[in-house]
């Protein structure tokens, strides 16, 4: 005889009067006097036991069980009383009457309530055995696997084929740092675990693979925040002959699909596209949030020549910049909110945050209430209503400084503004989903401490055609063949077309200011493949984990991760990273230095 004949969630009146044998672990256990309730769990959910005192050995059993005891129990499926049904299980209308009970094994007591919602992580993490048994990890986690699946399907159907590639392996410049792993054999020597499978999924497509997938962790040592994890799980692809906008089409349509069969979403078709460029002039951002309904206006122009420092130094700087952000109906902020916004955007380096209330326009600049208009000129006052586009009773928030630091900081305001309780009350924010690709990268970034061109996605991107020169004459200028899938102010997945010339990789290293002896030491084998008929091919890869935490309406990946890291980038549970044997060191030839205050005498 099997130990169950079926799962405890999947217990519904359809099998009113059979015998059924059911394990599972104890949800709750209540001792009604003359009866004993027990709802049992499993990964279907719970059904009620019913344990009464004619069944001595069941009522015994039943008296001794506690929380979390992992249980057996065999018994007749019968109809609730009139009055108990629960609506909000599946298995509501019916109860077990328990004619056999069987301990498979007890539990100590639980350091938690498993229904308990205001657990600490820490408590969550380091007991994630039990976490994971509650409901919302159960959903989770399966929803992770439904939309694996999906897209195992979608790509499939394509053609794409899952290919491993190696983890251990040399370093991909992904722009954070390495893990690196010590090699016994070849004393002194490290291999790095891959930032992504970036240049082995080229080097597929150079042979003959094209459409590659794999659903494959990835490694970075970087600071940690919400969305972010030292080893995260990316959908990477690569495709051969294809354009940019053939790619984005393709994955876009597996987005949607994704969404609509794992989540009964349907996301919009098409998805906005959108400048890179555009982006940031608008929201300060490369990954808008587009459910904020709020804009940057840029009143660089208009700021140069007034009195007020602040704002015309930003304007005639160089890569400075002056933005107004209205918020309609602002106007009846409290002066202790607009405090509040101002050492919010501190955090992003403003140096402060200027703001004038709309009250009556009509008034002119007695109808404005600010501690800066006394500093500008009348025609800079009605620039502003004009083009920010002002109505009585709105406010306008005020961002100078270098256009770093404003698109930062009035970047997060806007997203601020729009997600707290004014935002929504008075309409600035609209609770859907509103995906949508930028596009046309700068190939490369400064960086100012060290005077360098940084690659913006990496630097195996293709540089637009036309846009090859700049590599040697204005790094600056040159815009990449590369593309951000964005939604609700989150970077879903990023990819580009690739360069599959030889001399066009040694221009942008060149760029970079990595040397040819560099280049060939570091990237050689990707040099010399290029140079057998490499074809055009492109790409991208989605970060897994945030698709999944922003379907699941999780606050962080850690909770679509069965097994994560801390913001230190611990595992609470095993207690890893740990220090090892002194044997293990020696066979690897690794001599600690460590910092001092870490020295164990
Ligand atoms: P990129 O570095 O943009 O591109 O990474 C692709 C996607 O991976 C996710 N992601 C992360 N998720 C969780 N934790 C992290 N630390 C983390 N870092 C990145 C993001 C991101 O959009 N090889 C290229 C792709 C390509 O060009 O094909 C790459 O790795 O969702
Ligand atoms: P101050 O003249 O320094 O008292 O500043 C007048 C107003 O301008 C205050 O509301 C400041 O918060 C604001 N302010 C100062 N520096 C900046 C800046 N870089 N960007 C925007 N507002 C600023």
């Amino acid at each position: 005889m099997s130990m169950r004949t079926q799962y405890c969630g999947l217990t519904t009146e359809a099998l009113l009067g059979q015998t059924v044998s059911l394990c599972g672990w104890v949800h709750r256990r209540r001792d009604h006097g003359g009866v004993i309730f027990i709802d049992l769990r499993d990964r279907e959910g719970l059904v009620q036991i019913v344990c009464d005192p004619d069944q001595v050995d069941v009522f015994k059993n039943a008296e001794a069980v506690r929380n979390e005891f992992c249980l057996r129990i065999t018994g007749l499926v019968r109809s609730r009383p009139e009055g108990t049904i629960n609506n909000n299980l599946n298995s509501g209308k019916i109860e077990v009457l328990a004619q056999e009970l069987e301990v498979l094994n007890p539990s100590v007591t639980p350091p938690f309530q498993l229904d308990d919602d205001n657990l600490s992580e820490t408590t969550r993490l380091t007991h994630r055995v039990l976490d994971l048994r509650r409901p919302q990890m159960q959903n989770n986690l399966r929803l992770r696997y439904k939309v694996t699946m999906e897209v195992r399907k979608y790509l499939d159907g394509l053609g794409f084929i899952d290919i491993e590639t190696p983890m251990l392996t040399k370093s991909t410049p992904e722009g954070a740092r390495d893990y690196l792993v010590p090699s016994r054999v070849n004393s002194g020597q490290f291999f790095a675990l891959p930032q992504s499978p970036q240049l082995f999924k080229q080097l597929l497509m150079v042979s003959n693979f094209d459409r590659y997938y794999q659903i494959v962790k990835c490694f970075r040592d970087e600071d940690l925040r919400a969305d972010r994890q030292p080893e995260f799980t990316q959908i990477d692809c690569e495709t051969s002959f294809l354009s940019e906008q053939e790619i984005r089409d393709m994955f876009e349509d597996m987005i949607r699909l994704v969404f609509k069969n794992a989540l009964g979403v349907d996301l919009p078709n098409p998805f906005p596209v959108m400048e890179y460029a555009h982006a940031m002039a608008l929201y300060g951002s490369d990954k808008p949030d587009m459910r904020v309904k709020m804009e940057f206006t840029d009143l660089t122009e208009v700021m140069k020549d007034v009195d007020f420092k602040v704002f015309s130094g930003a304007a005639n700087m160089e890569n400075g910049r002056v933005v107004g952000l209205r918020v309609p109906g602002g106007g009846a902020m409290p002066r202790s909110e607009i405090d509040a916004y101002t050492q919010f955007v501190a955090i992003y380096g403003a140096r402060g945050l200027a703001y004038i209330k709309v009250n009556e326009k009509a008034q002119g600049r007695d109808g404005l209430q600010s501690p800066i208009v006394k500093n500008l000129h009348d025609a800079a006052l009605t620039k502003i209503l004009e083009q920010t586009g002002a109505q009585d009773g709105d406010l306008i928030f005020f961002g100078a400084d270098k256009a770093k630091v404003v698109n930062d900081a009035i970047g997060a305001l806007r997203v601020k503004i729009g997600h707290s309780e004014f935002g929504k009350k008075a309409g600035l924010f609209e609770d859907t989903w509103r995906p949508l690709w930028v596009i046309d990268f700068p190939m490369f970034e400064h960086d100012e401490e060290s005077g360098r061109w940084n690659a913006c996605h990496h630097p195996f991107t293709a540089p637009k055609d036309g846009h090859e020169d700049y590599l040697e004459t204005d790094p600056g200028k040159c815009i990449a063949k590369a593309y951000d899938m964005v939604l609700n102010g989150w970077e879903l997945g990023g990819g580009s077309i690739r360069i599959h010339k030889a001399d066009v990789q040694s221009k942008v290293f060149r760029a970079l200011n990595i040397g040819a002896e560099e280049a060939q030491l570091k990237f050689g084998f990707l040099l010399d493949a290029l140079q057998y008929g490499a074809p055009p091919h492109g790409g991208l890869a989605f970060g897994l984990d945030r698709i999944v935490t922003m379907m699941a309406g999780a606050e962080s990946i850690r909770d679509v991760i069965a097994f994560p890291k801390t913001q230190r980038a611990q595992c609470l549970l095993t207690q890893a990273p740990s220090e090892v044997d002194e044997k293990q060191l020696k066979e690897l030839h690794i001599r600690l230095r460590l910092p001092e205050a870490k020295v164990v005498s």
